[in-house]
């Protein structure tokens, strides 16, 4: 399959026109969000969403997020909405932020993986939310990576994972955020948050009251462990590169890595001057600039041919979380403490 690629900022009439053509047709397509690309099928027409598990080389048993453009759509995916689940969508949709509730019976069981809740989100991008409305449908749509790989925050990179696997990628530019969602479980009986992501756990308890932190969101799940993300249990955002993240001040990991050979440093801003090869992934006290450049980062890595790398361990507060999260698995959970 030959893979045609449309700007959305210079081409809007053209890229809309294909892309609702693709998707009634029951056909994938990779469209362009605030947080990462994501490639979206049809989430009514089963057919197309097990393309979507083709395209990606993506695990049957990993759920996909189900995306909307206005509130009126969810009543059809969902068979009740939470008075919290109304509280923040009010707030944080259109957005980063994802929302599990029970399933209706109209998505079909393949865009949940079997599971009898559904996952759903209202991007705040206006390409995102343009494709959707065109199309008349809500849009199943996981990363555009193929699995196991960082997420996709450019066109470009999209195309180095889907290039003859999806018939058409709509390049929207840079994504403004970098990491994906957040995503909530409504499903028990309180909030539980399972992946951290563009809005934080601060906004989240500030107008849903407490949320639980699921335990795979910092650490690894103990072999055998049933996840309530399916997501949380596999290898994820690896690149080629091995990935060690070094807990500690900049002095420790300066002491800690001397004499360790060949190596890159994954560092913040002002610091790539104390290694021979490194590279920034954002300001030091500043989660957003290193959620934008997370994904990049680990990219470039391998561009630059990186076989070995120690990373800089971002602070956990605010987007932070987003990032360590990330990062730690990017790492296999190769982590150490200085
Ligand atoms: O920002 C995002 O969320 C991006 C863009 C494209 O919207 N999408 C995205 O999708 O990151 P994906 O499939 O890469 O990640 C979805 C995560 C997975 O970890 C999956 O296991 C979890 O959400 N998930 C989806 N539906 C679920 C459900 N019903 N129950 C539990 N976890 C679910
Ligand atoms: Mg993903």
């Amino acid at each position: 399959m030959t893979t045609e690629f449309i700007d959305i900022r210079t081409d809007e009439k053209e890229a809309l026109e294909k892309a609702k053509r693709l998707i009634l047709k029951g056909e994938v397509v990779a469209i362009p969000t605030e947080t990462v690309y994501g490639l979206a099928a049809n989430a009514f027409d089963e057919k197309a969403v097990e393309k979507i598990f083709a395209a990606k080389g993506r695990p049957q048993d990993n759920p996909l997020i189900v995306h909307i453009s206005e509130m009126s759509q969810l009543d059809a995916l969902v068979e009740e909405i939470p008075d919290k689940v109304k509280m923040l969508a009010k707030k944080y949709w259109p957005g980063p932020l994802t929302m599990i509730m029970k399933r209706s019976g109209k998505i079909p069981s393949v865009v949940s993986a079997g599971l009898d809740t559904v996952a759903v989100r209202m991007p705040k991008s206006e390409y995102a939310r343009a494709i959707i409305s065109f199309s008349g449908v809500p849009l199943a749509a996981p990363s555009a990576n193929l699995s196991g790989s960082p997420s996709p925050t450019r066109a470009k990179y999209v195309l180095d994972d889907m290039n003859g696997r999806i018939p058409l990628i709509i390049d929207g530019g840079e994504c403004e955020i970098g990491v994906e969602s957040t995503v909530v479980s409504f499903a028990g009986e309180k909030p539980r948050l399972l992946r951290p992501g563009g809005i934080t756990l601060e906004q989240l308890e500030s107008v849903a009251g407490e949320v639980e932190v699921d335990r795979a969101v910092l650490n690894k799940l103990e072999k055998n462990a049933t996840a309530s993300s399916p997501g949380m249990k596999y290898k994820h955002y690896a690149p080629k590169a091995d990935i060690t993240v070094v807990k500690g001040s900049l002095e420790s990991f300066c002491e800690y890595v001397k004499d360790k050979g060949d190596f890159f440093a994954l560092c913040f801003d002002g610091e790539e001057k104390y290694f021979a090869k490194a590279l920034s992934y954002g300001k030091i006290d500043d989660g957003k600039s290193q959620a934008k450049r997370i994904f990049d980062a680990l990219r470039e890595l391998d561009e630059m041919g990186a076989k070995k790398v120690y990373a800089r361990c971002p602070d956990l507060k605010g987007m932070g979380l987003a990032v360590y999260n990330r990062l730690i698995r990017s790492a296999g959970f190769d982590i150490i403490e200085v």
